[in-house]
């Protein structure tokens, strides 16, 4: 049976204090939600503090990025054996922010993608359309490509390890979300080109995530979906009492 899965991506936000008091928060708020794995993603600094936090709570802690490179002379960065070094097992790769405004490609993201599973990491692998793919209806086969091109490349046994986030671009932070009969329509999508890439079995299991402006007010019925396994949440998940609404919704 595939997971349900609620997830909060917390982007540039929260500095330490602040990261401290919203874990704590949704220590009481999420730590005992039985209908889905809770994963929350700070950012690099706050990591190890989020896995001090939250030793003995039932919420995963995830990077929002890592490099592909095992180490060297790549300043700034952050490898897997860093992240795993500090009890992170899961990372978030193909974020249409580290699509957009860090050049982030297919090619390159296949890359982490095997540098994450090679360290036996789980992936949170990001995609989604452009509103000017949609509206020319090419949002099927960008879609497919971007999936294609990052990961299905990897081996049948890996896919336990992946969990996917279809994201449309013009969803994200604008308020605007999908429909919950478009996020269906998509879901079914990458589920059957799954089934055609590797088999119904694999298809079946792999949970798949929606995110963009998913809200207290919509989460329940965009997871009502069939094939919408569970939300990659970004503002909502700023706040315990937004972010524990829509966990519960599932
Ligand atoms: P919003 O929920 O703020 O639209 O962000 C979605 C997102 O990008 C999660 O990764």
């Amino acid at each position: 049976m595939r997971k349900k899965i609620i997830a909060g991506n917390w982007k540039m936000n929260k500095n330490l204090i602040e990261t401290g008091a919203l874990l704590s928060d949704l220590k009481s708020k999420v730590g005992n939600v039985q209908a889905a794995e809770i994963i929350v993603a700070p950012t690099f600094t706050n990591l190890h503090k989020a896995t001090e936090e939250l030793k003995g709570a039932d919420i995963t802690v995830a990077a929002q990025n890592m490099h592909q490179a095992e180490n060297g002379a790549y300043t700034g960065e952050i490898s897997a054996d860093m992240l795993k070094s500090i009890d992170i097992n899961t990372v978030i790769l193909g974020h249409s922010e580290r699509r957009a405004y860090f050049g982030e490609t297919d090619e390159l993201l296949a890359q982490k993608v095997d540098t994450a599973l090679k360290h036996n990491m789980t992936v949170i692998f990001c995609f989604g359309e452009e509103l000017q793919d949609r509206k020319s209806n090419n949002h099927f086969s960008l879609v497919e490509n971007q999936l294609k091109n990052g990961i299905f490349h990897v081996d049948p046994s890996a896919w336990k390890n992946i969990i996917l986030a279809y994201e449309p671009v013009w969803a994200i932070g604008t308020g605007e979300t999908a429909s919950p009969e478009q996020a269906q329509e998509m879901h079914a999508f990458i589920r059957n080109a799954i089934g055609k890439a590797y088999n119904q079995e694999i298809a079946d299991e792999v949970s798949i995530l929606y995110g963009g402006s998913v809200k207290p007010n919509n989460a329940e019925e965009i997871f009502a979906k069939p094939d919408v396994d569970g939300g990659l949440i970004g503002g909502a998940a700023l706040d315990a009492e937004s972010f524990a609404a829509i966990a519960n919704a599932i």
